[in-house]
């Protein structure tokens, strides 16, 4: 390599690491809102389910027991469950309470419905510590 390469390619590549590694750090204030905003829309989805029989077949929703998400303490998960006779998540209890107080089918960990019901409970909890195993 001739010597004009040489110095190009030591003052070069360093700079283009690193502006591409602050550039990849950085998130912009659109990003942020635009997160928060998908993030609201899914918890919104889960309060909807919440509050409505879709779930079942019984006409019963989750909210006649758990009013706001109430004695759900998805910060104790995964802990041991007398119901289940294991140690499970938190999605393993929410298909325990569709299955039997709701009469329904369970869902399927990866169904948007699962997903959305998990973060509505997890948003009620905001703030309080975790505590896995706990009981
Ligand atoms: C008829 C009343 C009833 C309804 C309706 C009901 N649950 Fe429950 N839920 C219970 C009972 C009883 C328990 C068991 C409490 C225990 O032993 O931990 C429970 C426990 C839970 C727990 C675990 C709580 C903990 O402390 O570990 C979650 C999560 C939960 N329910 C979610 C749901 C969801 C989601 C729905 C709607 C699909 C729902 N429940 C509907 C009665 C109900």
């Amino acid at each position: 390599m001739s010597n004009p390469f040489r110095w190009l390619v030591f003052t070069l590549v360093p700079v283009i690491l690193f502006v591409g590694i602050s550039v990849a750090d950085d998130f912009t204030k659109v990003d942020l809102d635009r997160w928060q905003k998908e993030y609201m829309s899914v918890v919104k989805k889960g309060r909807d389910l919440w509050v409505s029989p879709r779930l079942g077949t019984n006409g019963v929703s989750c909210a006649q027991c758990h009013p706001n998400a109430a004695n759900t303490h998805p910060e104790t998960y995964p802990k041991f469950q007398q119901q289940l006779g294991r140690v499970i998540p938190l999605r393993d209890m929410i298909n325990w309470c569709i299955l039997n107080p709701l009469e329904g089918e369970e869902l399927n960990p990866y169904d948007p419905r699962m997903v959305a019901i998990e973060t509505y409970i997890s948003h009620e909890r905001k703030g309080v510590a975790m505590a896995p195993g706990k009981h």
